[in-house]
């Protein structure tokens, strides 16, 4: 990956997130909800991976920035989540969707904090756990491994 690649960083404050997600937020494909978010995941390594929505006219086939910003995770040979952001627009703090919580659990603990934001910064600092409880994950296949 390149110094410049808006979507890898190589250090993690949580203004360098922020800054990624606005970036990720503005680059969002969401022509039918209006609704652009970014997600962005800091990795065991410390490298930052941003994602933005890229919606469908297929509404199914639509993908959520978290998804977006995993697929760039997974290319960059990095296997854990070390934190999630996620940031939307609207006086209605955003979390992930069930479904992201769950693809969140394939590469994160219980205790992955989730940092929920606005475009003008934190809202509410969460965890995974606390989102998805009782989940199932990787070790419940016993998959040698990737721990989490
Ligand atoms: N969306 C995300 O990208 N992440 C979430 O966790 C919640 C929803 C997107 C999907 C769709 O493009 C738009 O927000 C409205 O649902």
């Amino acid at each position: 990956m390149s110094a410049s690649d808006p979507k890898v960083s190589h250090d993690a404050p949580m203004a360098e997130m922020l800054s990624l997600a606005r970036h990720a937020m503005a680059r969002a494909y969401a022509p039918y909800s209006q609704f652009p978010v970014g997600a962005v995941l800091r990795g065991a390594g410390g490298r930052l991976y941003a994602g933005c929505n890229v919606e469908n006219a297929a509404y199914p086939q639509g993908c959520c920035a978290e998804a977006s910003a995993i697929s760039a995770m997974v290319m960059d040979g990095e296997r854990r989540i070390a934190a999630a952001l996620v940031m939307g627009n609207g006086a209605a703090t955003i979390a992930p969707c069930g479904g992201c919580r769950q693809r969140l659990r394939e590469f994160a603990s219980d205790a992955m904090p989730i940092y929920l934001c606005g475009p003008e910064g934190l809202r509410c600092k969460t965890t995974l756990g606390e989102l998805l409880p009782l989940a199932f994950g990787p070790e419940n296949l016993a998959v040698p491994g990737d721990k989490p």
